[in-house]
């Protein structure tokens, strides 16, 4: 049987959590002017022309409240100074089994009125009363007439209240990686055993108790060149006839909050495992480094030096390290952003504004990064440098005047196993980080 582990003292940190957000949204809603707030968790939609609707997920807003992730058609309302409100949707529909029923841990901090439809809810959307709705238009249209729909100040407010997250919200992510390391596990163990990719994540969801439903994003799977492919979605089921390195990003999920993880495994190259140690040691010193007050777009370009040294020390490319990086040459094994923050989202919100809501765009440089704030203590965020062997930019890089400098010989060899990157999940505290997924692991 699978035991899947739940957030240590539960009752006292939703507790504290739930009210931390009502002291907060009470203070954004006198700001913006409401009276109050309703939160959608949304309508499930079928495919187009098809009756068949995919995965249900609740929207991010009114999950950050309740741990409902699967809850459509409910309603949440915020007053200042009164009890919260859920209208908990139930259906009584005999083709499918309800989703979550309260539970005492997470219920007793809210009026909850059970309701078979939402057409038992939708009256209050005509009170005429200052609200903001935060939904999709598209479940609403003329239904939501009377509210201000998705208000951007409110919103940004909401969003960057997300940014520091709660111990609640902590211990979740801490959870999921406890849930997550155990898929790693049994991944790595299939992995060594010569299995498929399919194989591989059907080891990883037994092992993680999950179903590819409840996985807060794709899997990444991938064997060999595939390892190249920066979000390989396919997994073929058949081994291949020489399975070389493994490259899994692959998460798990606890109340909703989500974990995220990569971990590149090679079987028996000295070069390309010498690399991952190299990978592996800059990934940790970089998340060591996650502290108040740093900026995240100095410490990707702390990462671009690393994987400079890395190229150089292993001889793949002969520059001097800040000739390398005025070249950008790195871009071309490390083309992605160095991590994103973390939460009900696993691209959680706010990466790329400031605390006042100003925008704060990536350096042209650096198109792909996420992350461009500074650090504020209880940020969560990833740590994920890579270094890659993509075919189509080092036939880029061999057209350059750098290519006398690469040492294609090296590439050629190492193109075979597709590349290594290596993911943890950080908080950021005043004077130190706090690696959630290295607790007790590596
Ligand atoms: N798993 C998605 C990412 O690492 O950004
Ligand atoms: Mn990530
Ligand atoms: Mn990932």
């Amino acid at each position: 049987m699978i035991e899947i582990p739940q957030p240590r003292n539960r009752e006292t940190l939703y507790r504290r959590h739930v009210g931390h957000l009502l002291e907060c949204t009470e203070d954004l809603l006198a700001r913006a002017g409401y009276d109050r707030l309703l939160l959608h968790s949304g309508c499930s939609h079928a495919r187009f022309q098809d009756d068949y609707h995919p995965p249900f997920r609740a929207h991010p807003h009114f999950v950050a409240w309740l741990p409902l992730p699967r809850n459509a058609d409910c309603l949440l309302e915020i007053r200042p100074a009164a009890r919260p409100k859920l209208w908990l949707t139930l259906p009584d529909d005999f083709w499918h089994a309800p989703p979550e029923s309260p539970a005492a841990w997470w219920a007793d901090h809210f009026e909850i009125e059970i309701v078979t439809d939402p057409a038992a809810w939708q009256p209050t959307l005509e009170e005429a009363t200052a609200t903001a709705l935060i939904a999709d238009p598209v479940d609403f249209g003329t239904l939501g007439r009377h509210a201000d729909l998705n208000p951007a100040a409110l919103l940004a407010g909401l969003d960057e209240l997300r940014t520091v997250k709660t111990d609640w919200q902590i211990e979740c992510i801490r959870t999921a990686n406890r849930i997550a390391r155990a898929g790693h596990d049994a991944a790595g163990a299939a992995f060594a055993d010569g299995a498929s990719e399919l194989e591989i994540h059907l080891a990883y969801l037994a092992a993680a108790g999950h179903d590819p439903d409840t996985l807060p994003y794709n899997s990444i799977v991938a064997l060999n060149e595939h390892c190249a492919v920066l979000h390989y979605q396919y997994r073929e089921a058949a081994p291949p006839g020489d399975s070389r390195s493994f490259l899994i990003d692959a998460g798990a999920d606890c109340c909703g909050y989500a974990a995220d993880i990569t971990r590149t495994h090679v079987r028996d190259s000295a070069g390309f495992a010498d690399l991952i140690d190299a990978m592996n040691g800059l990934q940790q010193r970089l998340a060591g480094r996650m502290q108040e007050g740093r900026s995240y777009v100095d410490l990707h370009t702390e990462a671009h030096r690393g994987v400079a040294e890395v190229l150089r020390s292993s001889s793949i490319v002969s520059m001097e390290i800040d000739a390398m990086l005025e070249a950008g040459v790195t871009s071309t094994f490390f083309p992605h952003g160095l991590g994103h923050f973390l939460g009900v989202q696993v691209h959680d919100v706010a990466g790329r504004v400031a605390p006042d809501g100003s925008p704060l765009p990536p350096p042209d440089r650096h198109p792909m990064l996420r992350l461009t704030r500074v650090l504020e203590a209880g940020n969560v965020l990833t740590v994920e440098p890579g270094l890659y062997f993509i075919p189509s930019l080092l036939e880029k890089l061999r057209q350059t005047p750098i290519s006398g400098q690469v040492d294609w010989k090296a590439v050629d060899a190492l193109a075979p196993y597709g590349g290594i990157r290596i993911e943890d999940d950080v908080v950021v505290r005043r004077d130190s980080a706090d690696n959630l997924t290295r607790e007790g692991w590596s």
